[in-house]
């Protein structure tokens, strides 16, 4: 048994998608979550940078000895790729859970796929979807200002400015039949309503946070790794912009209030301190 905690990370408050679903399926695993606040978006920044932030968020996590690493972020989980081979723990991003659920679920072989511009410039899901059935037609759409509306709060179903956009997005894919649709972004899930009303409810959507939440569990399964205390886990949330605008609008990606320890850190110090940090590999 391992009480050792799960690191998430992710650019912001998207990841916290995945940690809502985390907490479903594994109650009892303590959970660590960086949101790099204070440097989000990462989605339209260049590669080089994404991987620095990612290393360096990573690095972090590392520091507070966690047993497994997870990226819920689609940006880097599709740029940052190199984390795979480099960390001394267990890590997963969201695409191959995401890609693996969405295969199974198309039923006509179109898929459509949104996220960052570095994400869909990657082609990170539209590869792994390829890799898992060649037959599949993908269609990829970058939607930059979904990140926007949703850290400004534009998430209402009903709000003509989020329609627009969406509509104005998605067209294509409609036009194209797609029967699934993955969220390639974990933003994105807080506006699932909208995108549903406007592609139809035979349209699947899939869900990064809750994928990569079950994948996850089946790693630690598998390194032997599972929390099996009977107790419920905590959860520690470490934010590099304001503890206050985080548990303003944390709720809205988590589901209920973070009641639990929010914390400021300085990443940018903690990196130039103590550049090893973590890398033990
Ligand atoms: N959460 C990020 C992702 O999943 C989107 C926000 C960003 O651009 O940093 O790609």
């Amino acid at each position: 048994m391992s009480e050792q905690a799960i690191g998430v990370f992710d650019s912001g408050l998207g990841g916290l998608t995945a940690v809502k679903e985390l907490i479903k399926v594994l109650p009892q695993e303590n959970i660590i979550y960086f949101g790099d606040t204070a440097r989000v978006p990462y989605g339209t920044r260049s590669d080089k940078t994404i991987r620095k932030y990612a290393r360096q968020d990573a690095d972090f996590l590392l520091s507070k000895d966690v047993k497994l690493i997870i990226a819920a972020c689609g940006t880097v989980s599709s740029v940052a790729t190199e984390l795979y081979e480099s960390l001394p723990v267990p890590f997963t991003g969201v695409v191959i859970p995401t890609a693996t659920a969405a295969v199974k679920a198309t039923r006509n072989g179109k898929i459509g796929i949104i996220g960052t511009p570095a994400t869909v410039k990657s082609c990170s899901y539209k590869k792994e979807i390829l890799k898992q059935n060649d037959r599949i037609t993908v269609y990829q759409q970058d939607c930059p200002l979904f990140v926007s509306l949703v850290e400004n709060g534009f998430i209402s179903a009903d709000d003509d400015i989020v329609r627009l956009v969406v509509e104005r997005y998605l067209s294509e894919m409609k036009q194209e039949g797609i029967d699934t649709l993955i969220l390639g972004c974990t933003h994105f899930p807080i506006i699932a309503q909208a995108i549903s009303d406007y592609l139809g409810k035979n349209v699947a959507l899939i869900d990064s946070g809750k994928e990569t939440a079950l994948y996850a569990a089946n790693i630690l399964g598998s390194n032997n790794l599972l929390n099996t205390s009977s107790t419920l886990g905590s959860c520690s949330y470490y934010v590099s912009d304001t503890v206050e605008g985080f548990r303003k609008t944390a709720d809205v990606f988590l589901g209920k209030s973070v009641e639990d320890e929010a914390v400021h850190i300085n990443i940018d110090q903690l990196v130039s301190a103590d550049n090893s940090v973590g890398r033990q590999k």
